[in-house]
C-alpha cells in the first residue's frame, strides 16, 4: 500500500466522474453554473478502467465515484463494470439519489456495492431552497431503489446550513430509529472564491451544535467503536436505534492526520487533497498511450507529495476548484 510523506496509507481512490449536476445546492455549485454537456477532456469508461487497474497495481482497496453527479455520465454502468475489472471489490458512489431510480439495479448488477446518498432536508417545501432543484419524492423513491438493489448500508450525507436546514437534523437522525441506515452530519466547507464557498463559511454549523440538537429530541447518543480507523465520521447510536448517526467534521475536529484519500478529477488530474490546489495530471499520459505501470508510477508519486492537511482554520482554502468539481 502506498505511503505518503507524513506516514499516511493512502488506499482510497475517489473518482469524479463529471463536474456538472443537475441540482445546485446552496454550499456546492453557483446557480449560474454551465449545464451538462460531454466534455472532450473526461476521462472515457476505458480510461478510467486503466487507472482502477493501475490503483490496484499500487495497492489500492476502495474506489468511491463522485461527481458533481456521477449518474449524468451516460456510461456510468459501463464505468462501474470497468471499474470491477481492476479486481477492487470495494466500490461505492456518492450521488443525490434522482437516477437511481432507474439505475440502481443495473448499477448492482455492474459490481457496484455501496452507494452515499445527498439528502439535506426530509421537509419537502424546505428542501428545494438547499438543493436548489431537488425534489423529496423523486430523492426518496431514489433511495428506495438502492436498498431494494442491495447496495447496503444505505448512508445518507447532510450538510448542515444555518437558515436552511440546523432544525431538520433531527428529523433525519429519526430515520436510524426504524431503519438500519447510517445518517451523516457534514460540516460545511468553503471551496473556491465563489458564492457557495460564501454560504459554506457565513452558514457553518459545527457539528457539536447539530448533536446536541439530536440529543435534546432523541436523547444521548452512544459512541460507536470506529470499525475502519479511516472512516471520517464519527459514529454513534440512538436509543433504540438500528441505524447509524454520524459526524463528518472537517472543520472542527480535522482528521487529516488519518486521511486515507487520493482524489481523480474528470479531468484527469490527481488532486492530491480536496482542501489544496495541488494536482498532478495523468490524463495527458494515458492519452499518450501510457499504460497500467506509468500510470501507477504517477499514482504513487501523486501520494508522496500529499500535504499533510488544510488550513481552513487559518482562513486560507482551496480556490482553483469548487466542491461540484471534486465530489467531496
Ligand atoms: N461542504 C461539505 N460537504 C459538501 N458536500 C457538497 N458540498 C459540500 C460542502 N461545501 C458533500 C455532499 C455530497 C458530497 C459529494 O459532498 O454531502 O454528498
Ligand atoms: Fe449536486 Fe451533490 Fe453538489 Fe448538491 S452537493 S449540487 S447534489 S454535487
Amino acid at each position: 500500500m502506498p505511503r505518503d510523506g507524513f506516514g499516511r496509507e493512502i488506499d482510497y481512490l475517489r473518482i469524479s466522474l463529471i463536474d456538472h449536476c443537475n441540482l445546485r445546492c446552496v454550499y456546492c455549485m453557483p446557480l449560474e453554473a454551465a449545464g451538462v454537456a460531454p466534455a472532450p477532456d473526461w476521462l472515457t469508461a476505458d480510461e478510467i478502467g486503466l487507472v482502477a487497474r493501475a490503483a490496484r497495481l499500487a495497492g489500492f482497496r476502495k474506489i468511491r465515484l463522485t461527481g458533481g453527479e456521477p449518474t449524468l455520465r451516460p456510461d456510468l454502468v459501463t464505468i462501474v463494470a470497468a471499474v470491477a475489472a481492476s479486481g477492487i471489490a470495494d466500490i461505492a458512489l456518492t450521488t443525490n439519489g434522482i437516477r437511481l431510480t432507474e439505475l440502481a439495479g443495473a448499477l448492482a448488477g455492474a459490481g457496484l456495492r455501496r452507494v452515499n446518498v445527498h439528502l439535506d432536508t426530509l421537509d419537502p417545501v424546505r428542501l428545494p431552497l438547499v438543493m436548489r432543484g431537488g425534489r423529496l419524492d423523486a430523492i426518496w423513491r431514489g433511495i428506495l431503489a438502492a436498498e431494494a438493489a442491495g447496495l447496503l448500508p444505505i448512508k445518507l450525507n447532510a450538510v448542515v446550513v444555518r437558515g436552511f436546514n440546523e432544525e431538520d437534523v433531527v428529523a433525519l437522525a429519526r430515520l436510524t430509529l426504524e431503519r438500519p441506515w447510517h445518517v451523516r452530519f457534514i460540516e460545511s466547507m468553503p471551496l473556491g472564491v465563489g458564492e457557495p464557498a460564501r454560504v459554506a463559511r457565513t452558514a457553518y454549523v459545527s457539528n457539536a451544535e447539530t448533536r446536541a440538537r439530536i440529543e435534546a429530541s432523541l436523547g444521548a447518543l452512544e459512541p460507536l467503536a470506529a470499525s475502519d480507523p479511516s472512516d471520517e465520521a464519527r459514529n454513534f447510536r440512538a436509543p433504540g436505534a438500528c441505524g447509524v448517526i454520524g459526524f463528518v467534521s472537517p472543520v472542527s475536529e480535522p482528521y487529516c492526520g488519518t486521511c486515507n484519500r487520493m482524489r481523480l478529477t474528470a479531468d484527469g488530474r490527481f488532486h492530491l487533497c480536496l482542501l489544496n490546489d495541488d494536482e498532478l495530471d495523468v490524463g495527458g499520459t494515458i492519452r499518450a498511450g501510457g499504460g497500467p505501470d506509468e500510470v501507477a508510477a504517477i499514482l504513487v508519486r501523486a501520494v508522496a507529495a500529499k500535504p499533510p492537511g488544510h488550513q481552513l482554520h487559518l482562513g486560507t482554502g482551496p480556490r482553483e476548484r469548487e466542491m461540484y468539481q471534486l465530489g467531496g
